[in-house]
């Protein structure tokens, strides 16, 4: 790519809103709608259609300690989140989430949230991992769930909200860059319109970042093409910081070869795992829970069983997920999206035989830190909670941190609805609809024009397909389910190599006008700056914890470990790494704080 300095001629369109939501998944749809409610004046900005995000995928349900299905208390869920988030989860944000989720869920149920019943009409709630009663000791069922479709059903019931609250929005709209001010606050974000070619500026009092995870870093993910971090690149742009890249979660039981999800709901609603010798091993690894342990310790065994021999297949390289000995009628009436992809995807009738499955990446635990108020924390030596005034983060794209080294499965629903609308509380607090907006800050008027004319005129050697496809190959086998020192250092200089080589790329289509090529360059930057943050951390972390499996470190190590990473990277992809404090208070008195152990299930 040529280093010639351009001078970009594009037409740019002011809009100056109270608020600006960035990303129309469960998240930026439940704050963009909370917002709106509030009369604050609110646009929505997204890539995709807003029920095309990937919020949509979504599958076996949201967590909520109802009590339905059996006794439950909010006290216990927020036990088994800490456990399951290896002690890496603040605790106080972790009390917020567990509390908070009840009402949260009462409103999506009035929002029109059409959840499956009990015979009784109350909400359905299935066993997901993890999840118990008593503070370890029964099972709980605390899982909400529209059959196996509820992402699907929460992703249109807010879409819907924030249509009769008047949101404004602007879709297929590709977020570039933060607009920010000399002072370090935030003042909006700049934006292409990928169908007329026109760029925008976006004011806002608060800018919400609601972007998502970005598993297409990997080669093998149950993440939609869209996921790819944009949010994450756009805060790593401006200098500030991401946390805990290094825990990325694998699901148990993406279908093998296709990576589409078989929700933990199969397991939850009587599922189980086998090897080649038919044993149920979960039994062996987590005596009590056994298929229904905690996410990273499922797909950990799940990969020693394959490693040591016992995987099913001719490869010996995978592992069956049996629901045939279920009554056809629960897999019709609970889970009957799972029957209907595992026919297309893995041939299999999954009433009559096992589903081939292996374990694939699905979440991001790391992204932007932000405190439980969604305010984005750029943390100093002096001042590890620096909020960065006029920025918000939620739902996968933030790091709040709820889910620690390890998320269990149906938190992530929750994490989305609960901040997404104490985003909305927040913004409320802090801004009074029609504001009047500050002059446009002078010393960043370019807000990436050069860098998107740069990439839109690049005429390098490498095209973004075969770029983004070796950084796939490089994250999916150095930063896998086990790590070692030599793999990881291996990655990290393999990444370094392949950063570099964005000063290479070749983009075909010159046009302004759904230019996929060019959208794609975009996103491949962003999904550069993920995945060397997250190699990175995952190098300098010596111990083993929650989704981090580090084979020269086994053991967890609070002493020196128990802090979460705070990661930079400048413009060549050098990484600045440093710690700040895991908080082990609680908010109130209404529960005590949870003391690390040994976590075993
Ligand atoms: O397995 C699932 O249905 C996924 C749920 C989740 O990631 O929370």
């Amino acid at each position: 790519m040529s280093d010639q300095k351009v001078t970009p001629a594009y037409e740019v369109i002011d809009h100056f809103y109270d608020v600006v939501v960035v990303g129309a998944g469960g998240a930026g749809l439940r704050a963009t709608f909370g917002m709106a409610e509030k009369g604050l004046k609110t646009a929505c900005i997204s890539k995709v259609f807003p029920t095309r995000s990937h919020t949509v995928a979504a599958q076996g349900g949201i967590s909520a300690a109802l009590g339905n299905a059996g006794e439950d208390d909010w006290r216990w869920h927020m036990y088994d989140t800490i456990k399951g988030s290896d002690w890496l989860g603040d605790q106080d944000a972790i009390e917020y989430m567990c509390k908070e989720a009840i009402p949260a869920i009462y409103e999506l149920e009035h929002q029109g949230v059409p959840f499956s019943r009990t015979a009784a009409g109350k909400i359905y709630q299935r066993a997901f991992g993890g999840m118990t009663t008593h503070f370890g000791e029964g099972t709980a069922k605390r899982t909400c769930a529209a059959a196996d479709r509820t992402g699907h059903a929460i992703l249109h019931t807010l879409y819907q909200q924030s249509l009769r609250h008047k949101a404004e929005f602007f879709i297929e709209y590709f977020a570039m860059d933060l607009i920010m001010d000399d002072d370090g606050s935030c003042r909006g974000i700049s934006a292409w319109n990928l169908e007329d070619g026109t760029l925008h500026r976006f004011f806002g009092h608060q800018t919400v970042l609601a972007t998502g995870g970005y598993g297409r870093a990997f080669f093998s993910c149950t993440s939609a093409h869209t996921c790819t971090g944009d949010g994450n690149g756009m805060v790593a742009r401006a200098g500030l910081a991401l946390q805990d890249m290094e825990f990325i979660q694998f699901h148990p039981t993406g279908i093998y070869g296709a990576g589409c999800l078989m929700t933990e709901g199969c397991r939850g609603e009587g599922g189980y795992l086998t090897n080649s010798e038919g044993e149920r091993f979960m039994e062996r690894y987590a005596p009590s829970a056994k298929d229904l342990a905690s996410r990273d310790v499922v797909s950990r065994s799940m990969t020693i069983e394959i490693r040591e021999g016992r995987g099913v297949g001719k490869k010996k390289d995978h592992i069956h997920l049996h629901l045939e000995h279920l009554d056809p009628e629960v897999i019709h009436q609970r889970l009957p999206g799972i029957a209907e992809t595992a026919k297309i995807f893995a041939g299999v009738d999954a009433t009559k035989e096992p589903i081939p499955v292996l374990p694939t990446v699905h979440y991001n635990m790391g992204g932007i830190p932000t405190n439980y108020k969604t305010e984005v924390v750029n943390p100093t030596a002096s001042d590890p909670h620096k909020v960065v005034p006029g920025l918000m983060a939620i739902g996968e794209a933030a790091c709040v941190s709820v889910h620690g080294a390890n998320r269990l499965g149906s938190n992530s629903l929750l994490d989305l609805v609960v901040f997404g609308r104490a985003a909305a509380h927040r913004a409320a607090e802090l801004v009074k609809p029609g504001t009047p907006h500050k002059p446009v800050p002078k010393s960043n008027d370019d807000f990436g024009i050069a860098r998107l004319d740069k990439l839109r005129h690049a005429k390098g050697g490498t095209s973004t397909a075969e770029l983004r496809a070796d950084m796939q190959d490089t994250m999916q086998s150095h930063c896998a389910v086990f790590r070692t020192d030599e793999t990881l250092k291996e990655g990290c200089d393999k990444m370094q190599k392949l950063w570099a080589k964005q000063d290479d790329l070749s983009v075909t289509d010159r046009s302004m006008i759904w230019n996929s090529d060019l959208v794609e360059t975009l996103e491949l930057e962003n999904l550069m700056a993920n995945a060397v943050t997250s190699i990175e951390a995952a190098h300098n972390r010596k111990e083993s914890r929650g989704a981090h499996a580090h084979e020269d470190y086994p053991d967890r190590n609070d002493d020196e470990w128990m802090k979460h990473t705070i990661i930079r990277i400048d413009e060549k992809g050098k990484t600045d790494i440093s710690y700040r404090p895991v908080t082990l208070t609680t908010m109130t008195d209404e529960v005590e704080a949870v003391p690390p152990k040994k976590r075993v299930y």
